[in-house]
């Protein structure tokens, strides 16, 4: 496994993890953060054998935004390019073909929360607070915050949080939809696993067409939307999976699937 400065990346028993390391800065995404991701994004989507990956920060938060310290210089061409880069990155995390659970352990603010927003599903610990501060910075949430937030909650909501920068509690993310369930600490990483456990015993030829379906069709009308999923509804009745699946449960059995 490679070794990386800012992110600690392991996997155990098919979930890979993906860890932001940079606690004195509060795991702060700086240029260098992105580089590593992109590689780990690669070997993801290369590796058959991870059927889920989680994503966290290591100490007190999940991720406090883009680095500050790095951006403060930036011009105008390399602020857009930083943004590009970033954005790339997050689509990238987006669209793995895996389920991506986000185990938000602290605070997720501005390029934090964007990362959240490119995971499948969100879980927060208590106590943890995410929000988009970037207009107290003079500046806004350009890795993509400004146009998943209000596809993800309601646009008003958004823009509220956006305008007001003001930090959002667990319960207020959760009551929005921003988050699927509020754990404490201490269940944040075993609930985590149990969840990607659970979503690993179900075909993942199925979750990945699943997730393939649903992100490609928000990006659509309904109509074309629907007639894509019909496509690729279609093709899962050519794989060994669904046979097995369909098969186990007539004969009342558990089914047995090879991801294929
Ligand atoms: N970039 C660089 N350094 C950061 C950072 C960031 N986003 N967030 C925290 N740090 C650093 C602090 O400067 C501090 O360093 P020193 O010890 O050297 O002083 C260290 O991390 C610890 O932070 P605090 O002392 O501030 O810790 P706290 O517990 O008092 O406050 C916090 C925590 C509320 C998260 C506060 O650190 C904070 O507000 N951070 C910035 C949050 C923010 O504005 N994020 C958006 C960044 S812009 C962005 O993300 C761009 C984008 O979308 C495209």
């Amino acid at each position: 496994m490679t070794e990386y400065e800012n992110i600690l990346y392991s996997k155990e028993r098919g979930i890979a993890y993906i860890v932001f390391n940079r606690p004195k800065v509060l795991n702060a995404l700086n240029r260098t953060v992105f580089e590593e991701l992109k590689e780990i994004l690669d070997d993801l989507y290369a590796d058959k054998e991870t059927l889920a990956v989680i994503v966290t920060g290591h100490g007190k938060a999940f991720v406090a935004g883009a680095d500050i310290a790095e951006m403060r210089q930036y011009t105008p061409g390399e602020g857009r390019e930083f943004g590009i880069f970033a954005q790339e990155q997050l689509n990238r995390l987006e669209n793995l073909p895996k389920p991506v659970i986000c185990a938000i352990n602290g605070y997720a603010l501005g390029g934090g929360l964007e990362v959240a927003l490119a995971c499948d599903i969100r879980i927060i610990a208590a106590g943890a607070k995410v929000g988009q501060p970037e207009t107290a910075l003079g500046i806004f949430p350009g890795f993509g915050g400004a146009q998943r937030l209000p596809r993800l909650i309601n646009p008003g909501n958004a823009k509220y949080y956006i305008y007001t920068a003001e930090h959002i509690s667990a319960e207020r993310a959760y009551e929005m939809g921003l988050v699927q369930e509020v754990v404490t600490l201490e269940e944040l990483m075993p609930r985590c696993k149990a969840l990607a456990e659970k979503i690993m015993a179900n075909g993942p030829v199925a979750i990945r067409l699943a997730k393939q379906a649903i992100n490609e069709g928000l990006n659509m009308g309904l109509r074309p939307a629907l007639q894509y999923d019909a496509e690729i509804f279609g093709a899962l009745f050519g794989t060994e999976d669904r046979i097995s699946g369909m098969e186990a449960f007539l004969a009342k059995r558990k089914p047995e699937f090879h991801n294929r």
